[in-house]
């Protein structure tokens, strides 16, 4: 696998492999992206220029993406709208890229007989009761709640029938929430960080009773890497890392670093549908692909993140403060 297309590749996730790929391996990269609101053209700058071409342009046009399929030894697969809250305001961009640009990437590796990776999330698989003993294996039923996370599963059934009636090499992971560098304002932990920083009280919805399973995204990177080499075709591996914590923990723990009481929070307006739990059991990437994180200490990897976010103030000041309007905007 000497030449990879990697869609979404200026994205909080995609980057983050990107810069893995390049640091980890010989092969060259081309990122496909649309650079949306979302995308970070700059956490791509210091890769070397003769490792890692950018071509701007949506994964649903097909007259795009043919010429660099056909080009690609294999094709790995983040782009899409991924907000949950930014579906509930609008679905449409989440069925046309997660949907439709899935598709036709689809035909095309179909079309150029190219390996497939498709990148996708726990939240397909609904929610968990909070006692729940068992945690989303890849035998669980798909349930999803959301635009995004049905759009996202609509995805993952797409890539499953391509396998089986066109015999196209696909391998698909679900991945946790993922937390580290780069990701944007928008989302739980960075937005808390943020708002601290700029002395705002962070903004837990509900209760904050809510569970997430986090991961930090270089552990999402080498994940997608060893399905990559080793995955068997047609088959789904989960990827987490054991990293279930509540909202108020995470938002507790962020205020703590940052040297603030820790109920210096409030509760506001909940999202819409709000998923209580996900739990990721990854037994069978670490069992049969001999996969594990590295960063097992969450609390380390929150502190880490909190100084990424304190050296890196003049990016995500310019996303903040049109993230916020939106917010307000939903009570949130
Ligand atoms: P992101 O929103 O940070 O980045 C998405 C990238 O896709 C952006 O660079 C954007 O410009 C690009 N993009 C969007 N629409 C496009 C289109 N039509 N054509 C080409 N490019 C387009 O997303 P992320 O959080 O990095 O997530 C990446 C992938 O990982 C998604 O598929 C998401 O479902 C999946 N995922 C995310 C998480 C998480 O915690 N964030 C967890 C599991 C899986
Ligand atoms: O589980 C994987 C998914 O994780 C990915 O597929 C999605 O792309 C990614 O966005 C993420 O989805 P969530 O909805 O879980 O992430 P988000 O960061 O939006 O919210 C995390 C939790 O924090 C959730 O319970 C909602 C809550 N929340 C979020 C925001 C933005 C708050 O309490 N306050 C907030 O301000």
């Amino acid at each position: 696998m000497d030449r990879l297309l990697v869609t979404g590749g200026a994205g909080f996730i995609g980057s983050a492999f990107v810069r893995y790929v390049v640091e980890h391996t010989d092969a060259h990269v081309t990122v496909l992206d649309k650079l949306t609101y979302a995308a970070n053209r700059e956490a791509l700058d210091e890769l070397p220029s003769d490792r890692v071409e950018l071509v701007v342009g949506d994964i649903a046009d097909a007259a795009t993406v043919d010429p660099l399929v056909a080009a690609a030894d294999a094709v790995v697969h983040y782009a899409a709208e991924s907000h949950n809250d930014n579906s509930l305001a609008d679905p449409s961009p989440f069925v046309q890229t997660n949907v439709v640009g899935t598709f036709t990437l689809l035909e095309a590796v179909r079309r150029h007989d190219t390996r497939y990776h498709h990148v996708s999330t726990d939240e397909v698989y609904g929610d968990l009761e909070l006692d729940d003993p068992q945690r989303f294996t890849e035998a669980t039923p798909y349930n999803p709640s959301s635009p995004y996370s049905s759009t996202k599963a609509g995805s993952d059934l797409l890539v499953r029938a391509w396998v089986r009636s066109f015999d196209v090499r696909a391998t698909i992971s679900n991945c946790s929430n993922n937390y580290g560098p780069w990701q944007h304002v928008e989302k739980f932990i960075p937005r808390q960080i943020t708002n601290i920083l700029n002395g705002v009280r962070p903004r837990v919805y509900g209760t904050g009773a809510n569970v997430r399973d986090w991961i930090h995204c270089d552990d999402h990177s080498s994940a997608v890497w060893t399905i990559l080499q080793e995955g068997r075709i047609g088959e789904t591996y989960l990827v987490g890392a054991d990293g279930e914590r509540n909202n108020l923990q995470i938002v507790q723990s962020l205020l703590s670093i940052l040297g603030y009481a820790t109920d210096d929070y409030d509760l506001v307006t909940d999202r819409a549908g709000h998923d209580l739990r996900y739990a990721i059991d990854s037994t069978k990437l670490r069992t049969e692909l001999g996969w594990a994180p590295r960063f097992d200490d969450l609390d380390k990897g929150l502190a880490d993140t909190v100084d990424w976010y304190s050296a890196h103030t003049e990016w995500w000041r310019r996303h903040k403060a049109a993230t916020e309007a939106k917010y307000a905007e939903k009570g949130h």
